[in-house]
């Protein structure tokens, strides 16, 4: 989604941006933009498409400033195109911003009434045009006065043609940080963007106003009283944000996922036994139902967990996309209820929504995020972090592992305070969910076999994920990450369901991928698998080591090692991952920035 980078310092600006928005682009983009306070007051630069349009402008432009906003552009309101992308603003002043004003219409139509004229289709020029109507010589006062007619959410960074030393920058659920450093500060959407130059940062909360100069950043909440930031300190590098000899930064996280799931695993064990330290011990107390909410690909990890923690801890779990759950009236009870939201980000509008609902009816809340200090894990009442660094390939791959890896531990920790299985068996299971970065590894040694797949694959049309169980779970990742990057259309189906239905789009030469790696429902997925066979699929199997007659019903296949069925979907992942990663890069797609798609969803 859109990306904000701004930049007050001793250097020219205009390279500051374009570095900064590149870092951005994983977020996933369509058009781009940069304003630079010049001698001869704002100038705006902005372009359709990938960023080397923007750059070659910039060129052209020769913008010289050291003053200036930059944003890449996720079209939401009205197509992707020069005259829509930001900034927007007046000759007084340039705007970029990252979320959505829902009121926009109705504050267009005051401003039309009182000579604005509207150059774009957007929500975020009405939101630009009411502050410059605000606007009487003091930035702050017309900031305070615009934003509570604003409903909806936003990151802005505003600079003013008459204070070329400033940028204003204010946030209200859409993510902004302003990064510190000896050479000048900045504002932007996420670490990535400053990290070349600094990892020192402070996170604004709602509705605070950042004066950001080159010299020193000063807050003010909305009452206008001066407040007093902690300064934070990212704890990654500048390593972390880039392919490290990888050709992509997808491929490059799919390997780094053995060190992930070590890194989520490790400090959640205590003699062999799953603790979460940091959540109190009576948090689980009375708990007889779990909600599980989460968007996309934490969604899926949300259904591997329901298998797990309704096998071992025997607690109820619903699975709910974010987007549903927040208007489908969910039954809560505050007492019995536990509220589990996923994310990797932290910031995803619907699961932040929902979390939320869960909070006002006065659940119990907990969040599994990645990303520290984001605004599900300061809103929940509890996190439970995952360790997997940041990550950027738009389609998520070790962010999902490490989700599976917490999820497994609280199905097991919750087993364990049900007194659900004996000790001694949670001991064995948490034994080999530690061997499970290995496993990876070893899946990873055998990169070239997935690549095989995918080659006797790639020039599908349609392709079908067929599972059973926590297979049937995996399938609907494995599905998404490769329509997600590959642009094959495809489905994850229930085995059993296929008969009702799929079945007719079953024809010669159809791919379809089984997973059956669950041994008590191997033989009904033997059963499924002949079923399509019949139809003329190509059938390709992902099983564990030693299962029967994988040459008579399979034309291509993946063994996993010999391992607990109950963690298959952690290997089983990375087999799919690839597999999507080789479909794309075969099909000459543009795996780490698919078209359409973003990493942080900040819109509902
Ligand atoms: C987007 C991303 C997905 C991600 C989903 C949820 O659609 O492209 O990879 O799974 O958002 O994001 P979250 O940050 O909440 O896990």
């Amino acid at each position: 989604m859109c990306g904000i980078v701004g930049y007050i310092g001793e250097r020219s600006c205009a390279e500051i941006l374009l570095d900064g928005l590149s870092k951005l682009e994983y977020r996933g983009y369509d058009s781009a933009g940069i304003s630079v306070l010049t001698e001869e007051g704002i100038r705006t630069v902005k372009r359709r498409g990938r960023l080397q349009n923007l750059r070659g402008a910039v060129e052209t432009a020769k913008l010289t400033g050291n003053c200036g906003i930059g944003h890449t552009r996720w079209a939401t309101h009205g197509e992707p195109s020069d005259r829509n992308s930001h900034p927007h603003g007046t000759g007084r002043l340039s705007l970029v911003h990252n979320g959505i004003i829902e009121n926009y219409l109705g504050i267009r139509e005051m401003l039309e009434r009182r000579g604005y004229v509207f150059e774009s289709e957007t929500d975020t020029e009405a939101a630009a045009k009411l502050i410059d109507f605000c606007y009487k010589g003091d930035p702050l006062a017309a900031l305070r006065e615009a934003l509570p007619v604003l409903r909806g959410s936003y990151a802005f960074s505003v600079i003013f043609a008459d204070y070329p030393g400033k940028i204003f920058a204010v946030r209200r659920d859409s993510p902004l940080i302003v990064g510190l450093s000896e050479e000048g500060n900045f504002t932007a959407s996420d670490i990535p963007a400053i990290l070349r130059y600094t990892r020192r940062y402070l996170l604004l909360d709602t509705d605070e106003i950042a004066v950001v100069e080159r010299e020193r950043v000063t807050v003010f909440d909305v009452a206008g009283n001066r407040v007093e930031k902690e300064v934070k300190t990212a704890d990654f590098d500048m390593g972390a944000a880039e392919k490290g000899g990888y050709p992509h930064f997808m491929l490059k996280e799919i390997h780094e996922q053995p060190k992930a799931l070590r890194d989520t695993i490790q400090p959640r064990l205590e003699d062999g036994l799953p603790r979460f330290s940091e959540l109190p011990d009576d948090f689980f107390d009375g708990i007889t139902k779990i909600y599980i909410v989460a968007c996309g690909t934490a969604m899926h990890a949300g259904l591997v967990g329901r298998c797990a923690i309704e096998r071992y801890a025997g607690i109820p779990v619903e699975v709910d996309l974010a987007s549903e759950f927040r208007y489908r009236e969910p039954l809560l009870d505050p007492e019995h209820h536990l509220f589990v939201c996923i994310t990797q980000s932290g910031e995803t509008a619907d699961s932040l929504a929902a979390l939320r609902l869960a909070k006002a009816r006065g659940v119990r809340t907990l969040s599994v995020v990645n990303v520290l200090g984001s605004t599900i894990s300061r809103e929940s009442d509890q996190v439970l972090y995952t360790y997997a660094g940041p990550e950027i390939a738009v389609a998520s791959t070790k962010a999902y592992s490490v989700q599976l890896a917490v999820m497994y531990l609280l199905a097991l920790r919750l087993a364990l305070l049900r007194k659900g299985i004996s000790e001694e068996e949670v001991r064995r299971l948490t034994a080999e969910l530690c061997r499970m970065p290995e496993v990876v590894e070893q899946v990873l040694a055998r990169e070239d076999e997935i690549h095989h797949i995918a080659a006797a694959c790639q020039n599908a049309h349609d392709l079908f994920f067929i599972g059973r169980g926590l297979d049937y779970a995996l399938s609907q990742e494995g599905s998404l990450k490769l329509k997600e990057i590959s642009y094959i259309h495809s489905e994850a189906y229930a085995a059993g369901e296929l008969k009702h239905g799929t079945i007719s789009l079953v024809t010669d030469g159809v791919p379809v991928f089984a997973l059956a790696t669950q041994d008590a429902l191997y033989e009904k997925m033997i059963g499924n698998i002949k079923e399509v066979k019949a139809r003329g699929a190509q059938v390709v199997l992902l099983h564990r080591e030693k299962a029967a007659d994988v040459g008579k019903i399979a034309d291509l296949s993946f063994a996993l090692p010999q391992m607990e069925e109950l963690f298959c979907p952690i290997p089983g992942v990375t087999v799919l991952q690839l597999f999507a990663y080789y479909c794309s890069l075969l099909r000459g797609c543009d795996v780490d920035k698919p078209r359409n798609l973003a990493k942080s969803v900040t819109v509902e």
